[in-house]
């Protein structure tokens, strides 16, 4: 009989990557938080996870980011500060500093966004980070989606949403241009000719559009990896197109395997329509996955965790309200969602509450909000790695990310060190890198 590990599958293996929900504190009263509350002065369990996510050869972690208090639940800050519902939270650039001086291999991205940052200094701060990484950082570009951030950088809201991507299309062009100012051989450290950089080489960019105007050049070498690496999440087609003319890594945010097909051969079309190719562009799938010893033990868990949610649907509704800028406690939990749209339009995440309207219908509130809106994965993690290559088998690409509300060491273990290791004896994730650099190893398969 053959080792487990020799079974593997002729599938082109895919990618993996984790959506860490901010640099904040993940869990502070539940059975396994370890010091959980002092996440953010004592970050271990952040350079335990990515130590742990690179032993287990994923792509990327993303530090997901806000910077505001949010008072979206009973119009208060009351429940979030109280629980530590998305605040505290840190500069996500300081974590991903200290994350890439932990590890060697893999992807870091802070989310930095182009409401709140100009692009000259967002572009030295990436740059600084991948030279600090040798070639391993990236910007999750974000348009801001929040009101109260908007007010804490001198707006009085959010500009509208097609603006928004305006905006952010005139900035990712701004700063792909001053990470290009610099010419790959532009460093040519020449002791006997005394010459450190070739100022032949490196140039002014002088960009001067309807929102932004900077010259350049940056006063950061160029990328070790030739630029940083992108991510976006918007979902709307505004989103979409955005993703496809600029971004490298895509996460998509759909629930069924239909919709994952469909959201990936579309902004595979729109990065061609901008004139690069399909495979440029790694879509990567948001999935929640609970994975236990045995498919019981998986499913109990799982069960337990949504019936939790479901008596006591505070946190869910204050999250709403955190992503969307509206107060859902104001709602009829036991009315239908659609009898309550009136009141459910936002100028914030806005593909992120449409999927929910339309996949709540007459449904009420209260069957549908701990309803996750990503494909839902529950078993061993033998039965989970085959649900995984199913549904790649039906997407066909590029790979899947992880996220876990209430993080732990016990939680993020079992994906990296149960379904991980699963999923490598079927032959469908790397069981190491090839490549030093982030972009190298991304766009290797
Ligand atoms: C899965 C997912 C993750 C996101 N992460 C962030 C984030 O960390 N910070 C942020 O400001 N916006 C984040 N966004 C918001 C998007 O970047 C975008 O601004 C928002 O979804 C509105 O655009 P859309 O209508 O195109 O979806 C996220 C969106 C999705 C769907």
């Amino acid at each position: 009989m053959s080792a487990p590990w020799t079974e593997a599958v002729s599938a082109d293996p895919f990618h993996l990557a984790w959506f860490l929900n901010g640099f904040k504190v993940q869990t502070w009263d539940s059975p396994f938080a370890g010091p959980g509350g002092r996440h953010l002065n004592s970050p271990d369990l952040y350079i335990d996870l990515a130590r742990s996510l690179e032993r287990a050869g994923f792509d990327y972690i993303l530090l997901e980011d806000s910077s505001f208090v949010p008072d979206g639940y009973q119009g208060s800050m009351e429940a979030y500060l109280k629980n530590a519902w998305m605040v505290p939270k840190g500069d996500p650039s300081v974590l991903a500093s200290l994350l890439t001086q932990f590890t060697i291999r893999l992807g870091v991205i802070p989310t930095l966004s182009t409401s709140e940052y100009q692009p000259y200094m967002l572009a030295r701060l990436v740059a600084t980070l991948d030279q600090v990484s040798q070639g391993r950082s990236g910007w999750n570009m974000v348009t801001g989606s929040s009101d109260l951030a908007a007010r804490n950088y001198g707006r009085d809201g959010l500009p509208p949403h097609a603006e928004r991507y305006e905006r952010a299309d005139e900035f990712a062009s701004a700063v792909f241009q001053l990470w290009d100012s610099w010419a790959p051989d532009a460093v040519v450290e020449d002791r006997a000719a005394g010459v450190y950089v070739d100022h032949a080489k490196v140039r002014t960019v002088d960009f001067e559009g309807k929102f932004f105007k900077t010259r350049g050049p940056l006063n950061v070498p160029r990328s070790p990896q030739d630029r940083p690496v992108t991510v976006q999440a918007g979902g709307s087609p505004a989103g979409r197109n955005f993703a496809g003319k600029w971004a490298d890594t895509i996460i998509g945010y759909v629930k069924t395997p239909e919709e994952m097909r469909e959201y990936r051969e579309y902004v595979r079309d729109r990065a061609v329509a901008h004139g690069r190719r399909a495979q440029d562009v790694k879509v990567l799938f948001l999935i929640d996955v609970t994975v236990a010893e045995t498919d019981e033990d998986a499913k109990r868990a799982d069960e337990a965790a949504r019936s939790a949610a479901l008596a006591d649907p505070a946190e869910e509704l204050a999250m709403m309200g955190f992503t969307t800028n509206l107060d859902f406690s104001r709602l009829d939990l036991d009315r239908p969602v659609n009898e309550q749209s009136a009141h459910l339009v936002t100028n914030g995440h806005k593909s992120v509450l449409d999927q929910f309207v339309a996949r709540a219908g007459d449904r009420t509130l209260r069957e549908v909000l701990t309803e996750p809106a990503t494909p839902v994965l529950v078993g061993s993690p033998d039965t989970v790695a085959a649900q995984m290559d199913e549904y790649m088998q039906h997407v066909e690409g590029d790979g899947f990310l992880f996220t876990q509300n209430n993080l732990t060491r016990r939680s993020f273990a079992t994906i990296t060190d149960g379904l991980v290791p699963a999923l490598q004896r079927r032959g469908l994730v790397r069981r190491e890198y090839s490549h030093p650099t982030f972009r190298e190893n991304l766009f290797e398969f």
